[in-house]
Order: C-alpha cells, then sequence, then structure tokens
C-alpha cells in the first residue's frame, strides 16, 4: 500500500493551514549543496544520472549544480558538461548558483533556465564564503539578477547564516531579513532562509518567518533550508510549516555541507523530509521509494552508508505497520 495515502494529524502541524493549501514544495539541493563538500571524485556521468532518478521520484526542482570558481569548489568545475548531459525535462526545473556574471555567461551559454544567488546575513560568511561583504555579494548579483530577469528566468536568493554564523555566533532575525529585502528588491522570485551550520531551534524558525511577513515579505516567496547537524531539521521544517512556508530544501541521502562553514553537516535528507511530510498529510508529489533508490545511488557513488533516518528504517506502511522499501 502507499503510505502517502495515510493523512494525519497535519491540522495540528499546520494550523496556519487551510483545507486548499496541502500542498509543500520539496527543493532538492543534492547534487549541488549535497554535493559540493565531497572530495571524492564524482563523475559528470554519475552526477547526471543522479538527477535523473531525482527527477524520476517526482521532484521538480533540482538545484543541479553551481558556475562558481572551480578553485572555489572543485567538485562542481563540470557545471558545464553537466548541464550539456541532463535530458531535456521541461517540467523540471533546474536552477543553478551564480555568483557574478562571468557564472551568468556559463549559466547561459549551457542552456540554465533558473538560477540562485547567494549572500548571508553576517558580512564574516559572506567574507570566507565569497571575499565580499554582504553589500559587496548583493552589488554582485544586481547584473546578474537583472540579465536573468531579462531572459524569464526564476530566481532565487539564499540567506545563508540566517540563524547563526559559523564566525560571529546567533544571528539576531533583522539582519537576515534587511538581507532578504534588498534580493526581493533586485528581483529574485523567492528568499531562501538558510540554517547554514544546522544551529537553528523552532522558535528562531517561528521568529524570523512572523518577523519577515510583518515587513512585507509574502509567505508564497519565502523558502527555508536546514541542515541537520544538530537533528533540529524537522523540527525547523514544522516550525516553518505553522508559520505559514510552503517550500523547504532537502538533499537526498541527507548529504552536505560547506567548505567555508566550518561544523556544517547534511542537508535534512529528502526522505525523512518526504516521509514526514506523506504522514503528516501534505501533499508534495515525491515518492519516497524513487527518492530511496537515489539515496542508495549517491551513497553507493560516496561509497558509505546512508545516513539519513528513513533511509536506514525504510518507510512505514500505517495500514500493516510494515517497514516499506527497506533495502
Ligand atoms: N566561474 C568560473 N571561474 C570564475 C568565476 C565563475 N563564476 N568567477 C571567478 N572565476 C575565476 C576567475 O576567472 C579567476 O580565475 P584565475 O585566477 O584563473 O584568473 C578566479 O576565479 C578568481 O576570480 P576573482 O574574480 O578574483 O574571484 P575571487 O577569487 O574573489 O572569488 C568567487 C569570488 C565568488 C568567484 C568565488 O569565491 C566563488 O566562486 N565562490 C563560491 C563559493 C560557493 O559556491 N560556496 C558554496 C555555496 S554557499
Ligand atoms: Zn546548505
Amino acid at each position: 500500500m502507499n503510505p502517502t495515502a495515510h493523512v494525519g494529524r497535519a491540522a495540528q502541524v499546520s494550523p496556519a493551514a487551510g483545507a486548499d493549501d496541502r500542498h509543500v514544495r520539496i527543493y532538492e539541493v543534492g547534487p549541488r549543496d549535497g554535493l559540493q563538500n565531497e572530495s571524492r571524485p564524482i563523475s559528470t556521468a554519475t552526477k547526471a544520472r543522479f538527477i535523473e532518478l531525482l527527477a524520476a521520484a517526482g521532484l521538480r526542482e533540482i538545484e543541479a549544480t553551481s558556475f562558481v570558481s572551480p578553485r572555489a569548489i572543485p567538485q562542481l568545475a563540470d557545471a558545464d558538461a553537466l548541464f550539456a548531459a541532463l535530458p531535456a525535462m521541461p517540467d523540471v526545473r533546474f536552477p543553478v548558483l551564480v555568483p557574478n556574471e562571468r557564472g551568468m555567461a556559463r549559466a547561459e551559454a549551457a542552456g540554465a533556465r533558473a538560477l540562485a544567488v547567494f549572500t548571508a546575513a553576517t558580512d564574516a560568511f559572506t567574507q570566507a564564503n565569497v571575499g565580499m561583504t554582504i553589500a559587496e555579494s548583493i552589488e554582485a548579483a544586481r547584473p546578474v539578477l537583472r540579465r536573468a530577469g531579462e531572459l524569464g528566468w526564476w530566481r532565487r536568493g539564499y540567506v545563508s547564516t540566517a540563524f547563526g554564523c559559523p564566525y560571529t555566533g546567533r544571528v539576531d532575525p533583522s539582519a537576515a531579513i534587511a538581507v532578504a529585502r534588498s534580493l526581493l528588491e533586485l528581483g529574485v522570485d523567492e528568499v531562501c532562509f538558510g540554517d547554514t551550520i544546522g544551529v537553528a531551534v523552532p522558535d528562531q524558525v517561528a521568529e524570523l518567518t512572523g518577523r519577515g511577513v510583518a515587513v512585507g515579505i509574502p509567505l508564497d516567496r519565502i523558502a527555508h533550508h536546514f541542515h541537520d547537524t544538530r537533528g533540529t531539521a524537522l523540527a525547523n521544517v514544522a516550525a516553518g510549516l505553522a508559520a505559514g512556508v510552503r517550500c523547504f530544501d532537502a538533499s537526498t541521502g541527507g548529504t552536505g555541507g560547506c567548505p567555508y562553514a566550518p561544523g556544517a553537516a547534511g542537508n535534512l535528507a529528502t526522505e525523512d523530509l518526504a516521509y514526514f511530510l506523506d504522514a503528516s498529510g501534505w501533499e508534495h508529489g515525491v515518492s519516497l521509494e524513487g527518492i530511496l533508490v537515489s539515496a542508495r545511488f549517491i551513497a553507493d557513488a560516496l561509497g558509505r552508508p546512508l545516513a539519513s533516518k528513513v533511509g536506514q528504517a525504510g518507510g512505514w506502511d500505517p495500514a500493516s505497520g510494515a517497514p516499506t522499501f527497506r533495502t
């Protein structure tokens, strides 16, 4: 039996949700955030196959790669070749990370049609990540977002270290919100608040979201990106849902980490997120079985066992009580 048929206590998870508001977007970051910090070389063909499996699992937003400096992120130096190797999938959005006009020219030449620019809530992290202040990184994003707007691309803006910074500690929500507003003014369709080092707790998520909405950021233009470094990612998703957010990032297999964020561990695993949403009665269009197939594929490519909870335990059939999709 299909475990997604099970509808749980969603109303308790999300008092903000109306009956017609049952859809959640799962934004897959495994091929980009998940792999960027891996030292073991992964072939372009393996990455392309991983992305195909993710699309086959029903994911419709898959952050494919980064057009950044290959010196900064060697694992994604094959972005141009990878993009060329992807089969045409008109119903799947493949955003790519673009730091500057050079990256934009590469993304355009490769055939991208969606992008993400990135900055952070603290100057210290932005300096470590891209060698710029927040203000400078926003200036670097300006022509990129303008060009992408002319081309009609979908545009996302990341606000990393939105809750805590490895260099300066806890982050005041007003700092993250100010950066998000700058990005929205430059035309991004969506801002994504990132818990880059996995330190956030639900109260912070509720406060940041509430304050963002209070200054006029529409809920449907907010996404959340949690790392599960300290086991708080799903609790944070629940807080995001309760606050009305309907887009969450996750990485199939729970891979991930930023080389410029010491202590960052894996992203929230897509399989953990999908199980949680299914059992809570949220619709997302993604097959848990398909995710687990993709998760095992990438774990094999990386040569290590699956770290995610649902990767280890499998799903669960509420009709019979039996685990599902176990290896
Ligand atoms: N694509 C390819 N190469 C690029 C590039 C791009 N988008 N942007 C810069 N480069 C190259 C330059 O040509 C130059 O190469 P060279 O030394 O062989 O001449 C080198 O990178 C340095 O360029 P410079 O303009 O001086 O940039 P920088 O060294 O200050 O680096 C960034 C700035 C933003 C390009 C770099 O820090 C970066 O790509 N960071 C990405 C970090 C990231 O992805 N983090 C994880 C996501 S949160
Ligand atoms: Zn991340």
